[in-house]
């Protein structure tokens, strides 16, 4: 055992990633799991609370998983696995369920914004903060890097800490978000946060003419002679002095602007989309199974002395 601290996240398997989701979230993980004892959960009960079609939830757990690796988060340094594998993860949630309140789970932003929306939540809906406790709590991870918009699903974990360790003893420890805010919010071709529901992205691992069309379609309506979305999408990829003389040089012209960012876009996609070509399902699957096979060993370890604290075991 190493005496790194551990880290644990876990993502959505909900389709193709954009460059959004790749300043905002991968490459931060990528940066920082090397300093830690990591794993990397593939939330596919979670998904199930949104989606529907099993072939496109299978599909999406194969992708993203693909796409992490092409963009160089080894199975080596982390442990990538799929939640659905590990049954323990249902079995500690309804033990936190039983643990904590309806009113408690009522103030959870997913769940309250989908009711003021007028729609229906379901009970996985409802429960969801509780999967995602157990999922942390079952590793004793030390640390939990997630967006600004899972803070609150933290508090909820370190709730579910509380509850348990009171009623039982001295059982779970409690995890620290790692809110990943270095970028900020990366804005998309209509300058609103880039965002798959919003149909304003730049795919990751699109082809050089899908990523060309999509910054062709960033909106320019600056007044000035910098359009500023364009803008704010390049200073991802170079520094203000870089892009002060590029800017200067190319002031008003902005079909310039915009063929040097498709060419920035292109430098980082093209190496790790020709790297995700080569990733074939079999290669997916085998690092799913190894995965799975070291996270087993923690979470039956831990759910032993679990059920026996809670009394369903002698
Ligand atoms: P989407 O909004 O496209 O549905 P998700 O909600 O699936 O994206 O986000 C997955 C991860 O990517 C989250 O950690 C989220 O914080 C991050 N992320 C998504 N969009 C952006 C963005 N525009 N800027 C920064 N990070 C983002
Ligand atoms: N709810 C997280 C999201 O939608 C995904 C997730 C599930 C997660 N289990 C987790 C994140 C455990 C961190 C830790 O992004």
């Amino acid at each position: 055992m190493s005496n790194k601290k551990r880290l644990f996240t876990g993502l959505q398997p909900s389709g193709t990633l954009h460059i959004g989701n790749y300043f905002g979230a991968l490459k931060p993980f990528k940066d920082v799991c090397g300093e830690y004892e990591s794993y990397l959960m593939i939330a596919d009960l979670h998904a199930l609370t949104s989606v529907r079609d099993a072939q496109l939830l299978r599909q999406n757990t194969l992708d993203i998983v693909r796409d992490y690796l092409a963009a160089g988060v080894s199975p080596d340094d982390v442990v990538i696995f799929k939640q659905s594998d590990i049954p323990e993860h249902t079995e500690l949630a309804w033990m936190f369920e039983c643990l904590v309140t309806v009113p408690f789970l009522m103030q959870a932003h997913a769940y309250k914004d989908k009711v003021a929306k007028g729609m229906e939540a379901s009970a996985g809906l409802f429960n969801y903060p509780m999967l995602m406790a157990a999922d942390i709590l079952l590793y004793d991870a030390d640390i939990v890097p997630v967006g600004e918009d899972q803070r609150q699903h933290i508090e909820y974990a370190r709730e579910a800490v509380t509850k348990f360790n009171n009623a039982y003893g001295e059982t779970f420890i409690a995890p620290a978000e790692m809110i990943l805010e270095s970028v900020g919010v990366v804005p998309g071709t209509d300058g609103q946060k880039m965002s798959k529901s919003y149909k304003n992205t730049i795919p990751l691992f699109g082809t050089r003419d899908e990523i060309a069309k999509a910054v062709m379609s960033i909106v320019t309506d600056s007044s000035g002679e910098r359009p500023q979305h364009v803008y704010a999408i390049h200073s991802l990829f170079r520094t203000a002095e870089e892009l002060e003389a590029l800017y200067t040089e190319h002031a008003g012209k902005y079909k310039n602007l915009k063929e040097a960012l498709i060419e920035d876009i292109e430098t980082l996609v093209a190496p790790m989309r020709e790297k995700r070509e080569a990733i074939t399902d079999e290669v997916v699957r085998q690092v799913l199974l190894d995965g799975a096979k070291r996270a087993r060993d923690h979470a039956e370890s831990k759910m032993r002395i679990v059920r026996s604290k809670v009394g369903i075991v002698d």
